[in-house]
C-alpha cells in the first residue's frame, strides 16, 4: 500500500525535523515499512536537503529496511530541467539530491496556478524522462459532479495528461475530487469504487490513490477499496501521531 504525504506548503525546517524526530522512531513506522507499505513525502522544494539527509541518516542505521520504501519527492516540477525559467523546480536537482517522485497536476496547482492538461502532459514526460516517478492528480469539482459529467471530464483529463506517457515506466495515478480536499468530506466508499473501475478499465497497469480529506478514522475503508493502491493525505501527513496511526492500518 502507498502512502503519500502531500505537506502543501506547511512546516518550517524547525518544524519538520521535529516531526521526524519522533516519527522515525516509532515502532509503527518500522512495523509499517517492513509490511511492505511504501511511503512517500511531499515537503516544500526548500525542505528538500534536510528531507534527504535525514532519510539518508535513518536508512543507514537501520539497514534492515528497504530503501525503496521511505523516500520523498516534490509537489511540483518544471518540464525543462534547466534554463531561464525563474521560481521554478528543477527534476534533475531533485534527482541529484535523491528525490524519485513528483507530484503533478494538482488540483491547487491547476486552480491557483492555471496548471493545464498539457502542462501535466509535460511535466510527466519530463520526470520520466530522469526515471523519475510521476503522481498524476486528477479530480472533478463539486460542479462537474452535480453535473453528472464528472466521468467524462476525469477520462479527459487522464487522455490528455498521459498522451506523451511511456507506459513501460512507473507511473501513479491519483483521484483527488476537489470538493474533498481539505473539506473532511471524503468521497464515498461508492464514489471512489466507480471512479476506481473506471479508471483501472482504461489503464489497468497504473497504480491509483485516493486523496480528499483522509485520515485515520476512513483510511481502512478506503484502502480497502478494490482498486485502490493507497492514499495521498494532505491535513492529516502534518501531524506524527495522526499519520503514524494512518500508515499502521
Ligand atoms: P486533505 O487530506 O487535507 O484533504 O488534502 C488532500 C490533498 O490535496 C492531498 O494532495
Amino acid at each position: 500500500m502507498i502512502f503519500a504525504a502531500n505537506w502543501k506548503l506547511n512546516k518550517t525546517q524547525k518544524q519538520a525535523q521535529e516531526f521526524f524526530s519522533v516519527f522515525l522512531q516509532s515502532n509503527l513506522l518500522t512495523e509499517s515499512l517492513k509490511n511492505k507499505n511504501e511511503l512517500i513525502f511531499f515537503p516544500q522544494a526548500l525542505l528538500s536537503e534536510q528531507i534527504s539527509n535525514i532519510f539518508n541518516q535513518f536508512l543507514k542505521k537501520n539497514t534492515s529496511l528497504k530503501k525503496e520504501y521511505l523516500s520523498w519527492g516534490l509537489q511540483n516540477i518544471f518540464y525543462n530541467n534547466q534554463g531561464a525559467f525563474t521560481g521554478e523546480n528543477s527534476a534533475l536537482t531533485m534527482k541529484e539530491m535523491g528525490g524519485s517522485f513528483s507530484l503533478i497536476g494538482h488540483s491547487e496547482r491547476r486552480t491557483l496556478f492555471n496548471e493545464t492538461n498539457k502542462d501535466a502532459s509535460k511535466k510527466i514526460k519530463a520526470a520520466q524522462d530522469l526515471n523519475l516517478v510521476p503522481i498524476l492528480c486528477f479530480g472533478e469539482s463539486l460542479e462537474l459532479r452535480q453535473s453528472g459529467e464528472y466521468k467524462k471530464f476525469i477520462l479527459n483529463q487522464l487522455s490528455q495528461s498521459l498522451d506523451c506517457t511511456d507506459t513501460s515506466k512507473r507511473i501513479i495515478l491519483a483521484y483527488e475530487p476537489i470538493w474533498a480536499i481539505g473539506t473532511g468530506k471524503q468521497a464515498s466508499d461508492q464514489d471512489i469504487t466507480e471512479i476506481g473501475s473506471l479508471i483501472k478499465e482504461q489503464y489497468p497497469k497504473l497504480e491509483l490513490l485516493y486523496g480528499g480529506s483522509v485520515k485515520p478514522s476512513n483510511v481502512k475503508s478506503i484502502v480497502s477499496q478494490k482498486n485502490i493502491d493507497g492514499v495521498l493525505v494532505g491535513g492529516a501527513s502534518l501531524d506524527h501521531n495522526m499519520f503514524l496511526e494512518l500508515i499502521s492500518v
